[in-house]
């Protein structure tokens, strides 16, 4: 795609993700959907866990920042709040998810104090899920389990940790990022979902899985989290072994991905067999990756790397706008990114539109659109 027309077609893919987002909230107020069901976000499907009311907030910030259209940081800031409860919520390991996205850019934006406090007892309560056997945050199935997603959670602590000087803070965190790359990053950069730890003496036991296809594949989305959250980790604790770990992601990713750059949602599926365990898309790991990609293009060393990176997350891109992922030119549905995939082996959205999908693509296009230099 030439830059001109790609300038133009994500710019009306961001125009379509607003209207969609407008749609879904004046259907249905103060509602926060994770994924739909043929295409239809109110349904009567199961959560699994409550985790990713941060994304629409914050395609609302994503949308106010591009376009400064004073109705959407007034819609932001109403879902925003809706959320801050949940700063105390130990339930879940996806804090970072929800205030990162949401009370981050508020605070930036007004230097409030108050929005601050929020961020920062959001990064003390995820603190408090680390296990000092073992070394690592412990996700929401229970005190054994290390989630690959967590890497994306655990800049939140970071974040704090930064702004309060809290030494305790960073040790939490940094161990944590280096237990999981001990333990669950590959050596060839492929990454499994989970590992699971003897609680009483912190030794590791094993990979697991519960969104992949078996233990020891490579679930596609798990790694774009790893990917793009080892990139941020890198940003805000200025270690380079962390960037070191998003490359090597990157690396596995770049050599697997098929030709138009958007995943099967395992790298260990069989394309001979049918969806949904065989050949299915997950548009929502291609996004998220894409985003993380034009993050570490800014951070490699390597300006020819930087160039790579760039190249492969518009090449993602360019797939995601095209009719066969964005949903503009099928008439009813009402996500923004179709053929995503939540949850294989419990059904749960499976080839549709999921919220975090959703918002990285929201992320990653209005990075490309604006960088600088241009989109080559
Ligand atoms: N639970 C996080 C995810 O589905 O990626």
């Amino acid at each position: 795609m030439n830059p001109t027309d790609r300038l133009d077609r994500y710019t009306a893919a961001l125009r379509f993700a607003e209207r969609q987002v407008a749609r879904l909230i004046e259907k249905h107020p103060d509602f926060f959907p994770i994924y739909t069901v043929q295409g239809r976000w109110h349904h009567a499907g199961q959560l699994w866990t409550d985790w990713t009311g941060g994304f629409l907030a914050g395609m609302m910030w994503q949308f106010h920042r591009r376009t400064g259209d004073a109705c959407w940081r007034e819609r932001a800031e109403h879902y925003s709040r809706l959320l801050e409860h949940r700063q105390h919520d130990r339930n879940v390991h996806d804090l970072g998810f929800i205030f990162l996205n949401t009370y981050r850019p508020w605070y930036q934006l007004t230097g409030d104090p108050r929005l601050h406090a929020v961020l920062i007892q959001a990064g003390r309560t995820l603190a408090m899920r680390f296990q000092e056997r073992g070394q690592y945050l412990c996700s929401f199935i229970g005190p054994e389990s290390l989630f690959i997603d967590i890497m994306m959670n655990v800049p939140l602590i970071l974040y704090a940790a930064n702004e309060t000087g809290d030494e305790e803070l960073r040790r939490v965190a940094v161990a944590h990022c280096r237990t999981t790359r001990e333990r669950i990053v590959r050596p060839d950069g492929s990454t499994a979902h989970e590992g699971i730890f003897d609680t009483g003496t912190g030794e590791f036991l094993r990979e697991s899985t519960h969104q992949g296809l078996s233990a020891h594949s490579a679930w596609a989305r798990g790694l774009a989290w790893s990917l793009y959250g080892y990139s941020q980790v890198y940003e805000l604790s200025g270690l380079e072994e962390f960037r070191e770990v998003a490359e090597r992601n990157a690396g596995y990713w770049l050599s697997h991905l098929p030709e138009d750059g958007v995943p099967y949602w395992d790298f260990d599926a069989d394309l001979t067999q049918p969806p949904p365990y065989g050949a299915q898309k997950e548009s929502s790991a291609g996004a998220i990756a894409a985003s993380g990609l034009l993050h570490l293009a800014q951070q490699t060393p390597s300006p020819e790397q930087a160039e790579v990176y760039r190249g492969a997350a518009l090449r993602t891109l360019d797939a995601l706008v095209s009719p066969d992922y964005l949903a503009d030119s099928t008439p009813d549905w009402e996500g923004i990114l179709k053929h995503g995939v939540y949850h294989t082996e419990k059904q749960l959205g499976v080839d549709e539109s999921v919220m975090w999908g959703e918002f990285f693509l929201v992320e990653a296009l209005t990075r490309a659109v604006t960088l600088p230099g241009g989109m080559r």
